[in-house]
């Protein structure tokens, strides 16, 4: 199963920075002299760059056959069919879809896996203003609770321990749809699946964040003490001019909150630097919220201009050197905390999720903590999909190295992927 050997190869884009939309057209590059080779190959492009770029892909990809948006996933057969009946180069990006993602099963037998994701929404009704995800995907739409949770449990039974259920803005699941169950009824629903042991859940936009789902954090035994919610600057007056929808001052409340059920949650967030008309003053407070509020790591992007958002009308914008001393600047300080952090781990026992062998190749095996801390330690016995218990040793910038705590269990039992005092 190697990209040489295939008879169709789909490049699956994002669009959501500049980044990564020019790296879809550095791997459709490489792809031309394979075609060139193979003619009967097929080569498509699926995904949001498809959907926002449409016939121009072929413009800078000649040799590329078959464009299709998200909503046109279920098309893919028979745009296959098409091309090699026509032998013509075909496009389906008509609109970002409007009907409810699609669950898509693998065929046939896969290696075992630990981890699972699955989609529970699709689009989004936000519109910041310099995100370009409302326009390629479409208007927010829920899938229904009922195919959800055959799915989770349908995962569990073919030996999955952890579901992340997945969507752009998962605090507003369910709020169009007047199925009467929202983000946190799902969640319960979820967490009550027999055999499952954590879940988790992502993204959080903070505007909608509920008191139920803080609630949640407290009372379900499963959900894993671990939140992504995305504040993106901790200026007001550029949050304001994101449309974001919420103030710093709200943003901290809800990590306070959050932090009073639930002492060990991880907190983790996005943040884009060089927004347009952001100054030095409005980068402070960002900085200066990111001391405060302690985040376990944050992500964090320079703006960049996308197809037709409003931001990319704004005037001020910065120079690139700006934005790449901010970004720098930024970093530098998350970093220090990031090890901190992780460097306060050493000691403990944590409960990690065995799933798959370390990347190293050097024998270990990796998983993650409830608090979503990489771990990598040596296999001794342990099976893909186990919950143990490991004693941290070392602590790096972007992962742990542990090894079995096989005398614990006097100490701790595991109960829903964690550890509790016995
Ligand atoms: N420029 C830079 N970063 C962006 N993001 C979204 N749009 C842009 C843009 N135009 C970042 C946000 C979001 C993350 C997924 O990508 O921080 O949370
Ligand atoms: Fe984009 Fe997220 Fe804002 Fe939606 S909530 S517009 S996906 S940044």
């Amino acid at each position: 199963s190697r990209v040489r050997d295939a008879d169709l190869i789909v490049v699956n884009t994002c669009s959501i920075r500049e980044k990564p939309e020019h790296k879809v057209f550095s791997w459709l590059g490489r792809l031309a002299g394979l075609k060139k080779r193979r003619p009967d190959l097929l080569i498509a492009v699926a995904g949001c760059v498809a959907q926002q770029e449409g016939h121009r892909i072929f413009r800078r990809a000649p040799h590329v056959d078959i464009v299709f948006g998200p909503g046109a996933v279920r098309k893919l057969p028979a745009l296959v069919k098409q091309v090699r009946k026509e032998r013509m180069q075909v496009v389906d990006v008509a609109a970002p879809s409007t009907a409810e993602p699609a669950e898509i099963r693998p065929l046939g037998a896969r290696s075992p896996r630990a981890v699972a994701f699955v989609t529970i929404m699709s689009g989004c009704d936000n519109f910041c203003t310099y995100c370009v995800v409302p326009y390629v995907r479409g208007r927010e739409i829920s899938r229904s609770p009922v195919r959800i949770l055959e799915e989770i449990r349908h995962l569990v039974s073919a030996g999955v321990q952890e579901v992340t259920l997945l969507g752009q803005n998962v605090n507003s699941y369910g709020l169009n749809e007047g199925e009467g169950l929202d983000f946190a009824g799902l969640l319960a629903r979820a967490d009550a699946v027999k055999g499952l042991k954590r879940l988790r859940f992502t993204t959080s936009h903070p505007k909608d964040l509920s008191a139920d789902l803080v609630r949640a954090f407290a009372d379900l035994e499963t959900l894993a003490p671990h939140i992504h919610l995305p504040i993106q600057s901790g200026s007001d007056r550029v949050l304001k001019r994101m449309n974001r929808g919420y103030t710093r001052a709200l943003y901290l409340k809800k990590v306070d909150a959050l932090r009073k059920v639930r002492t060990d949650i991880a907190v983790t967030t996005d943040i884009i630097v060089g927004f347009p008309g952001e100054t030095r003053g409005d980068f402070d407070k960002t900085l200066e919220l990111v001391r405060q509020v302690q985040f376990d790591n944050l992500y964090a992007f320079k703006y960049s201009d996308r197809p037709d958002v409003p931001a990319s009308r704004f005037s001020d914008k910065l120079d690139e050197m700006e934005k790449q001393e901010r970004l720098a600047e930024l970093l530098e300080v998350q970093s220090r905390i990031t090890r901190k952090k992780n460097q306060s781990l050493v000691g403990t026992t944590q409960a990690v999720l065995v799933e798959g062998l370390s990347k190293k190749g050097n024998g270990q095996v990796t998983g993650h903590t409830p608090c979503n801390k990489i771990v990598n330690f040596p296999r001794d016995g342990v099976r893909i999909g186990q919950i143990v218990p490991v004693k941290i040793l070392e602590a790096f910038s972007h992962s742990l190295l542990g090894r079995l705590d096989d005398h614990c269990g006097e100490r701790f039992r595991t109960k829903g992927g964690m550890l509790h005092a016995a």
